[in-house]
């Protein structure tokens, strides 16, 4: 099944906290209990999320009781601020919920008319996220050389998108095409979304890889060992300063030292260009408990202080190349990142 979608009038997904010990699908019929999903990280990565938004917002339609449509055109209104508040990094997720607010105010007709159409437009963002991680996946896999040895962090694969992945799209897209890669996958602490959803998403798909600790891979960078690193983007503002999983700066900046071509892959979706620098990027500080256990393991001495970012921001500089489903976008990204959001629009919208 796909990581996220609608199945008799609730949001069904896979709990992605259970991988990879359990595949446990769970489903949602109330927009505030998505809502939890997607800041307890049932569901994460920025695309799944963005899906994710768009398919709690349809749900939020159908509860609501309203029988005119400046009632639910209300109700939507107060549930998109909800929805919206759940992770505020990722750009896909408010961009899909103000896509489908944005659709119910041009659309005429009555309440339930809106009701149709925003979960029609909910299928289609999820539709197009599947497509365009393809599209990613060939643009990206043209820049693999043959057997080369990829460097990769967090999860960036299906369970990161509706379905196919961004980074790890590439890695599929590449291995597909038959080239004999290997990924040196990085465990990504605090949450370990390498080590236990990457890795397990390559295991199913037969890519050969190697498991390191976060902290191993200047050494792998250093060695030699590593031809090119790839990372997904949670949100990319107008000059390219990427935010990525915590730990992305610290690679892009040993990448440029050893000089290893750094390459994000992110959907138009992830670009926002109404934020002019990273500097401008919130990022999502999460709980103490992410840092101070492991699983149900307390490893900290009780007490300690904690910071516990999510994210951190990348400056463009250090970033070879954007691979988007509009084509590989490189530096000055000002201008080739608004060209390549203007393509997006004219496509999908
Ligand atoms: O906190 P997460 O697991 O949602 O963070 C995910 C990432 O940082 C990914 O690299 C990012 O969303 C892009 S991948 C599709």
């Amino acid at each position: 099944m796909r990581t996220v979608e609608w199945h008799d009038s609730r949001v069904r997904m896979i709990d992605q906290r259970r991988l990879p010990h359990a595949l446990v699908i769970v489903e949602y019929d109330d927009y505030r209990d998505v809502t939890a999903a997607i800041r307890d990280m049932v569901v994460r990565g920025a695309p799944a999320i963005g899906a994710t938004g768009a398919f709690a917002l349809a749900l939020a339609a159908q509860q609501s009781a309203a029988a005119r449509r400046d009632d639910l055109l209300a109700d939507l209104r107060a549930a998109a601020d909800v929805i919206r508040d759940a992770r505020p990094t990722a750009s896909n997720l408010a961009w899909a919920v103000d896509r489908l607010l944005r659709k119910a105010d041009a659309t005429p007709g009555d309440a339930d008319a809106l009701r149709a159409t925003l979960l029609a437009e909910a299928q289609a963002i999820a539709d197009a996220d599947v497509a365009i991680n393809r599209r990613m996946g060939a643009n990206g896999a043209a820049l693999v050389p043959d057997g080369a040895t990829i460097l990769h962090h967090c999860n960036t694969g299906a369970l990161a998108a509706v379905d196919y992945g961004t980074a790890l799209g590439v890695v599929r897209a590449a291995h597909e095409q038959g080239n004999n890669i290997r990924v040196l996958v990085d465990e990504t602490r605090p949450r370990l979304q390498g080590a236990k959803l990457t890795a397990w998403e390559l295991r199913e798909l037969g890519v050969p890889q190697t498991v390191i600790a976060d902290n191993a891979a200047g050494h792998f960078l250093h060695a030699g060992a590593v031809n090119l690193v790839l990372v997904g983007a949670d949100r990319i503002a107008a000059n390219g300063d990427t935010a990525n999983k915590i730990g992305t700066y610290n690679l892009a900046v040993v990448a440029k030292e050893n000089g290893v071509p750094f390459y994000v892959v992110a959907p138009t979706s992830t670009v926002d260009l109404a934020c002019p620098s990273g500097a401008a990027i919130p990022i999502e500080e999460r709980d103490a408990r992410e840092v101070t256990h492991i699983g149900s393991e307390q490893v900290t001495p009780d007490g300690v202080a904690v910071a516990n970012p999510a994210f951190d921001v990348t400056p463009a500089r250090y970033i070879t190349a954007i691979v988007t489903e509009q084509g590989v976008v490189y530096p000055p990204y000002e201008a080739s990142l608004r060209r390549a959001v203007a393509r997006a629009q004219h496509e999908f919208e």
